[in-house]
């Protein structure tokens, strides 16, 4: 945990607390979210350069509302706490805070009164108030400054919605400064981290690079290291830096579960192997996957049975494998805060599917570089590392592929259609221009035949359904409004360049109440 320069962002349920922390390190500063109630002896240990408190859902007169330890503001560490930070720490240091008041949602004007460093170069070379727009969404408001403090801005509802108390340097704002509708928060966020905590930035990719080897090395000595190499972002970026740590020691093994895109195997061991020149062990499981999954129409059980069999034959190939200690693992920040939020892990939805369900008898110690970092940032070590773009920049792809886009019983004749419908879409897409800009797009084979009509022939055949969608983690998603010229022709190609396809739709929902995946 080698971080000279560390913001701490305390969750206290916000909405927004992980995009705090997003900011933040947009900053060039790293920065850990971290449940409310962390203990003050971990503080302490982790000595960060200043302290944020999210937002909330909760009044902090709710019997069960989140409080800190009080001995938080005696710890000498500058605070900024926004929203339902600035009212915890308004309640707890002798303020109060009025639940009656208007609530107050969206946009709103506020008028900065003083200069404080929190608002430095507010006022350019004037000095007195100015008032900027900012996002609002509150129901209780401050109506008594605790001790010590003032206040520096006040909107129309809000008589007191940004204080101040120099001497301790801790600070309030009512709004959210950390998203894009609050004109100049990132200016606000960047006087609390740089000229009121004193860092200095600089933590970029480069950095992580280097720290990240140091450490890879560090933690491995001569041992060999394990890594399930799928070929999307995560397991790609991860292969690479531990090649850049480690070189030989690093095995890798890519499993073909028959169930991939169209050349995709082909394309990992022609990079990895051909190119890089990686121990890659290329397994190809296709025929076991297929006969396992003989039969099985149910989503759930497609998952869990494809889920046992990778795990399987994984362990089977790290078997073969000498002197291998370690196994390393593309776990993201996103995948850990989930787990230590003090909310808990959001309900399950669907059995997702990654090396994490290895059995307790292997016993690997485990590598995890990027469980410090959000998607974002491990697509910038890539860059840094010179991974190829279409490595870095690729659409999410499930674990059991496109098991989970074949309605009903997988065979192989549904997945040679369907990947080839897939790649239409992907080329059509490609070509104007529009992959980056969506969160994810792919075909899925429908279980119904349709009636068409082709050359005058009757046909009885199958239906592709194309799904397309917008969203920032992959949580919540809208279905992209894509050109109608673009869907035409990819509906004209799939229809005459795909044998067994008659009919093409859009899906046309979102998340929720649906899912990206149709299974
Ligand atoms: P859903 O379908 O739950 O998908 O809306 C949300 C995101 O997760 C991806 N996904 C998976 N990723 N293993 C993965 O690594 C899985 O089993 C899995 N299932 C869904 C999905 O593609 C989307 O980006």
């Amino acid at each position: 945990m080698g971080h000279a320069e560390r913001i701490l962002v305390l969750d206290f349920g916000g909405q927004y607390a992980q995009l705090i922390a997003r900011r933040i390190r947009e900053l060039g500063v790293y920065t850990e979210l971290h449940p409310f109630n962390i203990s003050i002896d971990v503080i302490r240990e982790l000595r960060p350069r200043g302290i944020i408190l999210s937002g909330g859902p909760s009044s902090v007169y709710d019997a069960d509302a989140p409080h800190p330890s009080s001995e938080l503001f005696r710890l000498g560490i500058p605070i900024l706490g926004i929203c339902y930070g600035l009212q915890v720490i308004a309640y707890q240091l002798g303020g109060e805070v009025d639940p009656s008041a208007r609530r107050e949602f969206g946009q709103a004007e506020v008028l900065i009164d003083d200069t404080s460093d929190l608002f430095a170069g507010f006022n350019g070379e004037q000095s007195g108030p100015r008032s900027t727009v900012v996002w609002m969404s509150h129901g209780d408001a401050l109506t008594k400054l605790p001790e010590g403090f003032r206040g520096i801005g006040h909107s129309r509802n809000s008589p007191i919605c940004a204080i101040h108390d120099p001497s301790r340097k801790i600070y309030g704002v009512q709004f959210h400064p950390e998203v894009v509708h609050t004109v100049r928060g990132k200016e606000i966020l960047r006087n609390f981290v740089v000229g009121i905590c004193g860092c200095s930035g600089g933590w970029d990719a480069g950095s992580i690079v280097v720290e990240k080897t140091k450490e890879i090395r560090a933690t491995v000595g001569s041992s060999n290291v394990i890594c399930a190499l799928s070929g999307g972002v995560d397991s790609s970026v991860l292969a690479v830096l531990l090649h850049k740590a480690i070189g030989g020691q690093l095995y890798c093994i890519h499993i073909n579960n028959g169930l991939m895109r169209k050349n995709e195997s082909e394309a990992v061991v022609q990079l990895y192997r051909d190119t890089y020149h990686f121990n890659l062990k290329y397994v190809d499981a296709s025929e076991t996957f297929l006969a396992r999954l003989q039969g099985i129409t149910d989503p759930e059980v497609k998952r869990k049975t494809i889920g046992a069999a990778f795990i399987e034959i994984f362990e089977e190939e790290a078997k073969k494998i000498g002197n291998a200690e370690f196994l390393a693992q593309g776990t993201l920040y996103p995948d850990v805060i989930e787990s230590v939020s003090f909310k808990g892990p959001s309900h399950k939805i669907k059995t997702h599917h990654n090396v994490g369900g290895l059995p307790d008898h292997m016993k690997f110690r485990l590598i995890e570089p990027f469980r410090e970092l959000f998607k974002d940032e491990v697509r910038a070590v890539g860059r840094t590392l010179g991974l190829p773009d279409e490595f870095i920049v690729r659409h999410a792809f499930p674990g059991p592929g496109l098991a989970v886009r074949i309605i009903g019983e997988i065979t192989k004749e549904k997945l040679a259609i369907l990947r080839e419908a897939d790649l239409i879409f992907i080329e059509e897409i490609r070509r104007r221009g529009l992959y980056n800009s969506l969160w994810q797009a792919f075909a899925v084979l429908l279980p119904v035949q349709t009636v068409g009509v082709m050359g005058d022939q009757r046909t009885y055949d199958n239906v592709i359904a194309l799904r397309a969608v917008n969203s920032l983690d992959g949580m919540t998603a809208d279905w992209a409004h894509l050109p109608n010229d673009l869907l035409a022709a990819v509906s004209g190609r799939i229809v005459n360049e795909v044998r067994g396809v008659n009919r093409v739709v859009y899906d046309i929902s979102s998340k929720p109440p649906s899912t990206i995946e149709w299974e």
